[in-house]
């Protein structure tokens, strides 16, 4: 509910439990009030006043007014949402006066406002399948204009999902002025959190290492995370959780969350300023940025998601998991068992063992074959052959026919591992063309796994790249793509000029959204190198992620958790692979690697051949058994019983809206003996019901009320030692 107090120009944004507000002071400066949980959900605030007090204490803190919208000309001292430089003055010269160009001085005043339900970010989905909720949401459109600029405006958008207590904002910048206009910095918005909200959980990492939680307390200043390369990014992803120190934890507390819509260059600052305020300002990376709005031109950009939970960190990320389920995601579906043939061949793919590999494959359940890198071109390694999605005559003779026809009459999908934005120099493509690479002219092209990036900034690139993939769907009626991308960026020289690292996430959002729209029964996976691509804005594209090339069960506990505090487990593709892991050479159970595993969309990677019949058979009946649940792990709630760092084990419950039905999911990565860990007590079943719990072999091992699961727990077991797991589905009588 968006509500406006026109006595005190003030605007109330109602949510489920939380709330929203900001008011318009007497000279048109947009100004934040508050945002947190709402003790209330029938009143509102009215009153700008009681937020007026205390903002200065000496000559030092006359910028320090929260604007919705911090520009460059209202604040210099602290950081700033949007910087402009303006090429003329906007007004006549004063006699005597130096120009001074470029003024970069914008200050936004407030114009009016509407709601809409049609208003929708930057680089929103064009692919046009529905997201599970299609009921339309209100966004508020508050327009600013520049007084001594008037030709350059900007439009601040609220939309609100109040269900889930998710706020989307971003901005709109429209120059209408005769001459072009420099954007120097733009935030798809900054954020005003309440003084000494400064415990930050936030998620790093590296290559086979992606999620890593890290929990911090920070110091005043500015802390930076960004991506400065094509994609997300593995070192930082852009989710943050923010509370008050030791006022918030996994189940209870005030905690604030954000996350971007965006897989490109991104930064995100959170300034702690001296007198305690907290601002984080997110969105395009100042590095190496330039956007100019040419005459009449304007410029939206993607959006920022954020919110309140007032249940802690868990409350945070099922916010979360629902809205990225419900708003993001292309439509739901039970996610197909899957089996990806890349550790198992590697790049030595032939038609014969791709098929023997489906056969045994479809034997235990798998629904989706995928073959990996090496099927193509002269991809007979990672030397060569990027670029060139033609069908390898030397893997496969005959074509790709017969391989997809097997596949089809085994009952099972057809997908392929791409590449698109890649270009290995050895390749027919690169010797056609090889000016449309990123590089600056005359200077040298680093290349990274034997490979350079494909630029993207060219219509015609993005154009040659689309045909081939879309031809190749309609050829081989192909179900699945997993779209990898292999490097960072390096030497980005581009037709687009600095304008490219804008230009290449559209570009490949328009390549998926184009795919998807000629091909409906098309699904696509994002991957890169692993968990590189992963965020709020690709997920509006793609039906789920590879989280990362670690398969060691194992370290995927910590990892996986990681993955939880943002996103759901519907889009968590997780893959059982061999006992010794290739990556980590650390050994694993079976029952280990299942357990783990199917906490997300299940998929196998191991090398079939080399797995005995009665390994066969084990395979068989984990998938059943996880075909009888995955609609709770897709769809359910996800609740973090135990962490990690509590000491090592890890159990988390998925749990039906109507409380029906339950997964319960437990993995010991440390053990000390003689601790004995809390049980587990379950969330959300329904009190009075009767729940029976049974696991793989569908032996009933436990028969309790909600009311007792959720008290006592689930018990522990005498066995339980370093890589122990289990896990078992509750239903309700
Ligand atoms: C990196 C991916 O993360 C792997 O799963 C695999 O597809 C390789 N690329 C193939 O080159």
């Amino acid at each position: 509910m968006i509500e406006f107090h026109p006595a005190t120009r003030t605007f109330y944004l109602a949510l489920h439990t939380s709330y929203y507000a900001f008011y318009v002071d007497d000279d048109g400066r947009v100004l934040h009030l508050g945002w947190g949980v709402s003790p209330n959900p029938q009143s509102k605030i009215q009153n700008p006043k009681l937020a007026e007090s205390y903002l200065s204490l000496s000559s030092f803190d006359f910028q320090l007014l929260p604007q919705e919208i911090l520009t460059f000309g209202d604040v210099t001292s602290t950081r700033e949402s949007l910087k402009v430089s303006f090429g003329q003055l906007g007004q006549p010269l004063a006699e005597g006066e130096a120009a001074h160009l470029p003024v970069r001085d914008v200050r936004l005043r407030y114009t009016g406002h509407e709601v809409s339900e049609t208003a929708v970010p930057g680089l929103a989905p064009t692919h046009g399948l529905p997201t599970a909720v299609t009921t339309p949401r209100q966004t508020l459109l508050v327009h600013l204009q520049a007084p001594l600029y008037p030709t350059f405006r900007a439009t601040l958008h609220y939309r609100l999902t109040p269900e889930h207590d998710v706020l989307e904002r971003w901005v709109t910048l429209e120059n209408s002025g005769e001459n072009p206009v420099a954007i120097e910095t733009c935030a798809f918005a900054s954020l005003h959190l309440p003084h000494g909200t400064t415990q930050l959980t936030s998620l790093a990492g590296a290559w086979a290492r992606e999620f890593t939680t890290e929990r911090t307390i920070l110091p005043h200043g500015s802390h930076i995370t960004e991506s400065r390369t094509l994609q997300t990014g593995h070192s930082a992803n852009p989710v943050w959780l923010l509370n008050r120190p030791h006022q918030a934890w996994e189940e209870s507390g005030t905690v604030y969350f954000a996350a971007l819509a965006y897989s490109g260059s991104w930064q995100t600052a959170i300034e702690h300023l001296p007198h305690g305020a907290i601002r984080l300002h997110a969105g395009y990376n100042p590095f190496d940025f330039a956007l100019t709005l040419a005459a009449g031109e304007q410029h939206t950009t993607p959006a920022l998601v954020c919110g309140v939970s007032d249940n802690g960190w868990g409350g945070a990320s099922r916010r979360l998991h629902a809205f990225t389920r419900e708003r993001i995601l292309p439509a739901p579906q039970p996610r197909p068992v899957l089996y990806n043939s890349w550790e198992a061949t590697y790049f030595n793919v032939t038609v014969q063992n791709q098929i023997t590999l489906a056969r045994k494959a479809a034997e235990f359940g798998v629904e989706l074959f995928c073959v990996d890198d090496g099927w193509f071109g002269g991809r007979r390694h990672d030397r060569a052959g990027l670029g060139d999605w033609v069908v390898s005559p030397e893997a496969f003779p005959d074509g790709l026919r017969p391989l997809v026809d097997e596949i089809h009459s085994l009952g099972m999908k057809f997908g392929l591992w791409v590449e698109p934005e890649m270009v290995n120099a050895d390749s027919d493509l690169y010797r056609a063309h090889p000016d449309w690479v990123l590089h600056f002219p005359g200077r040298p092209r680093t290349e990274a796994r034997n490979q350079l990036i494909l630029d993207f900034g060219r219509p015609e690139v993005v154009e040659h790249i689309f045909g081939l993939l879309d031809a190749l769907v309609r050829e081989y009626d192909i179900a699945f793509f997993k779209w990898d991308m292999n490097r960072n960026a390096s030497e980005p020289g581009s037709v687009a000029g600095r304008g490219i690292w804008r230009a290449h996430v559209a570009g490949v959002y328009g390549v998926m959204d184009r795919l998807r729209r000629n091909h409906p029964q098309l699904d696509i996976q994002s991957c890169s190198g692993g968990g590189g691509r992963i965020d709020l804005g690709i997920l509006g594209r793609v039906d789920q992620v590879w989280t990362s090339d670690n398969t060691d069960a194992f370290d995927r506990i910590r990892i996986q958790e990681g993955f939880s505090l943002g996103y759901p487990a519907r889009a968590m593709e997780a893959w059982v692979t061999h006992e010794q892991n290739h990556i980590t050479q650390r050994v694993a159970p079976l029952s280990l690697r299942f357990d783990v595993a199917m906490r997300g969309v299940l998929g196998i990677g191991s090398s079939l051949n080399e797995l005995s019949a009665a390994e066969l058979e084990q395979y068989a009946s984990y998938i059943a058994f996880y075909k009888q649940f995955r609609h709770v792990v897709q769809n359910g709630h996800l609740y973090r019983l135990e962490r990690l760092e509590e000491g090592g084990a890890s159990a988390v419950q998925y749990v039906l809206p109507n409380g029906r039905e339950a997964v319960f999911s437990m993995a010991l990565r440390d053990y000390q003996v003689g601790h004995f860990r809390p049980r587990p007590i379950l969330r959300g079943l329904n009190g009075e019901g009767v729940y029976t719990a049974v696991n793989r072999h569908g032996a009933e091992v436990l028969r309790a009320t909600g009311y007792e699961l959720m008290t006592l727990g689930i018990p522990r077991e005498p066995q339980e030692h370093v890589g122990y797991s289990r896990t078992l589905y509750l239903r309700q009588e």
